[in-house]
C-alpha cells in the first residue's frame, strides 16, 4: 500500500490536527439561537477550506427558516471524465456542551490526552469532515487532480433533524447529481476494526405540553383539588413502556422489519462482552430492555421511547411549594426500517390524547423526524470500501448496523437513488452528544488514509 496521496497526509498531519482544533474551537450549536453566528463561521471555514484545497464552486446554500436553521456548504470537483461521482456528507453542527461542569478540559478548548483529542464535535463530527476533507487536499496535493469526480455537501442542521438539507435534496435533486454517498459520521465497532455501518435508526422528536390550572398556584392552599401537570405528565410518560421495555402504543411495531437470518448471524459473530459493555460504556447495575434479544437487536433493529428532559416548574436549589400551571417533557422515539415517522406520530399522538388524566390540556408537537434506513451492501462501491479497509487496517471489515440517526441518509436512496457507504471512524467509547466527547487521534489519521486509499479503489 502506497500512494503519494498517503505520503502527503503522513506528512502534514501536524497541520491538519492543527486546522482541526481551529475548527473545534468554534461553538457551532446548532440547537442554541444565540450560537448562529458561530454555526456560519463554521460554515464558512469549512467553505474556505474547500476552495483553498482546489474545489470548486465552493458556497454556502441558504435556505432554512427559524432560529436553527444554519447555511449548507456546497462544493466540487467534476473533471474526473469517465469517472463515477461521490456524494461526500458530513456535518459541522454539534450537541449543546452541557454539563459543563464533568468535562476534564474546556468542551471548546480542544486538548490532547492520552492519544485522544478532546472536544465537543471532536468525532461528531467535525473531526471526521476534516478526515474527509484531508483526505481530498492529500489526493488533489500529490495528483494535481482527484481520481474520482466529487460534490461536497456538509450541513450545519444535523443535530436538530437537518430540515435545510432535507428540503434541498428534495427540491433541487439534479444539483447534487451522484453515484454513490460517501458518508462519514458513524463508529468502528471496536478499536482496530474496519467497520462499516449499513443501517441506522430514524427518529420522531416531540414534545409533550400539560396544562392544568390557569396560573401557578400554592400548593398547600390548592393541592389535592387543583390537577398537577407534571404528576399527569409522568403518569402518560409512565404508560408508553412496559417495565420490560415493550412500547404500549397500540399498532407501534405493526410495521417493524425483522433482520434477517444472515445479519442475526453476523452480529453474533462480532466481538461483544455485555457485561463489559454494561460495566464500561453504560455504567449502570443492570442493562433493561425487551427480554430475549442481544444489546444489538435492542439497539439496532428495535424501535424505543426515551425522555430527554422536563422542563417547567420548580427546579431551582432548595424548596418552593408550587403548582405549576403547565408541564412539559421531551420525548423521542428511534424507529427502524419499514416504519414511518407519520405513521408512528399520528398512533402516539392518538394514544396520548386517549390516556390524558382527567383534569389537564395537551398538546402533542412533533420537532423533527427522520427515517431508518437499511442499505444495500452488494455493490462495487462497498466491494471498494472492503478493500481499501482492509489494506489500511490489515482486517476484514465488519457490517454494523447503529442506533442512531442521520435523517439525510434515507432521504440520499429516496430522492436521489444514491447507495451510501457509511465509513467511519468514531469508538463506542468516544462520549457523543456527553462530557469529555474525543476522536481518537490513529483513527484520525488511518481514518484519512482509508478515505484516500477509498478514494483512489473507486477511481481505478
Ligand atoms: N452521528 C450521529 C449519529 C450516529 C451516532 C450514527 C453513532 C452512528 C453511530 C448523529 O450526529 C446524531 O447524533 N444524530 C442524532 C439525530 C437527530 C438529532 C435527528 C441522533 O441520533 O440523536
Ligand atoms: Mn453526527
Ligand atoms: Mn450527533
Amino acid at each position: 500500500m502506497s500512494s503519494s496521496a498517503l505520503a502527503f497526509a503522513k506528512q502534514n498531519h501536524p497541520r491538519f490536527l492543527a486546522e482541526l482544533k481551529d475548527l473545534l474551537r468554534i461553538p457551532s450549536i446548532s440547537t442554541l439561537p444565540e450560537h448562529s453566528e458561530d454555526c456560519r463561521k463554521a460554515a464558512e471555514t469549512v467553505k474556505a477550506e474547500l476552495k483553498r484545497i482546489g474545489l470548486e464552486h465552493a458556497r454556502l446554500i441558504e435556505g432554512g427558516h427559524g432560529p436553527d436553521a444554519h447555511p449548507l456548504v456546497y462544493a466540487d470537483w467534476l473533471h474526473a471524465a469517465g469517472k463515477p461521482t461521490v456524494l461526500i456528507y458530513g456535518h459541522y453542527d454539534v450537541q449543546p456542551p452541557d454539563p459543563l461542569d464533568e468535562w476534564h478540559t474546556p468542551p471548546f478548548e480542544p486538548t490532547e490526552r492520552n492519544g485522544n483529542i478532546y472536544a465537543r464535535g471532536a468525532v461528531d463530527d467535525k473531526g471526521q469532515v476534516w478526515a474527509q476533507i484531508k483526505a481530498l487536499e492529500s489526493l488533489m496535493a500529490a495528483n494535481k487532480a482527484l481520481p474520482v469526480n466529487v460534490r461536497v455537501i456538509f450541513e450545519g442542521e444535523e443535530e436538530v433533524g437537518g430540515e435545510t438539507i432535507a428540503n434541498y435534496v428534495a427540491s433541487k435533486p439534479g444539483d447534487l447529481k451522484a453515484d454513490f454517498a460517501l458518508v462519514s459520521d458513524t463508529e468502528l465497532f471496536a478499536p482496530g476494526l474496519p467497520t462499516l455501518c449499513v443501517g441506522l435508526r430514524g427518529m420522531i422528536y416531540t414534545e409533550l405540553e400539560v396544562r392544568g390550572a390557569k396560573t401557578d398556584l400554592h400548593s398547600g392552599i390548592y393541592g389535592g383539588a387543583a390537577p398537577n401537570p407534571f404528576v399527569a405528565l409522568c403518569q402518560i410518560i409512565a404508560k408508553l413502556k412496559d417495565e420490560n421495555g415493550h412500547i404500549l402504543i397500540p399498532g407501534f411495531y405493526d410495521d417493524v422489519q425483522a433482520p434477517s437470518a444472515d445479519e442475526l448471524k453476523a452480529w453474533k459473530s462480532l466481538p461483544f462482552d455485555e457485561e463489559e459493555y454494561r460495566k464500561t460504556e453504560v455504567g449502570s447495575k443492570v442493562l433493561v430492555g425487551e427480554p430475549g434479544l442481544s444489546v444489538m437487536e435492542r439497539t439496532w433493529a428495535r424501535p424505543t421511547v426515551d425522555v430527554h428532559g422536563m422542563p417547567g416548574g420548580f427546579t431551582g436549589a432548595g424548596a418552593k411549594t408550587v403548582i405549576p400551571a403547565k408541564a412539559t417533557a421531551k420525548v423521542s422515539m428511534r424507529l427502524v426500517p419499514n416504519m414511518t415517522p407519520a405513521k408512528a406520530f399520528q398512533l402516539y399522538k392518538s394514544y396520548v390524547e386517549k390516556i390524558k388524566p382527567v383534569g389537564v390540556d395537551i398538546d402533542v408537537r412533533l420537532i423533527h423526524s427522520g427515517d431508518a434506513c437499511l442499505i444495500p451492501t452488494d455493490n462495487k462501491y462497498v466491494k471498494a470500501a472492503t478493500k481499501a479497509l482492509h489494506e489500511v487496517w490489515g482486517k476484514d471489515t465488519v457490517f454494523i448496523r447503529s442506533g442512531g440517526s442521520i435523517p439525510i441518509v434515507g432521504d440520499f436512496d429516496k430522492h436521489l437513488g444514491l447507495p451510501s457507504v457509511m465509513m467511519g471512524f468514531g469508538l463506542p467509547d468516544d462520549n457523543l452528544h456527553a462530557p469529555n466527547e474525543k476522536f481518537n487521534l490513529k483513527n484520525f489519521e488511518l481514518g484519512i488514509d482509508s478515505l484516500i486509499r477509498f478514494l483512489e479503489e473507486v477511481g481505478r
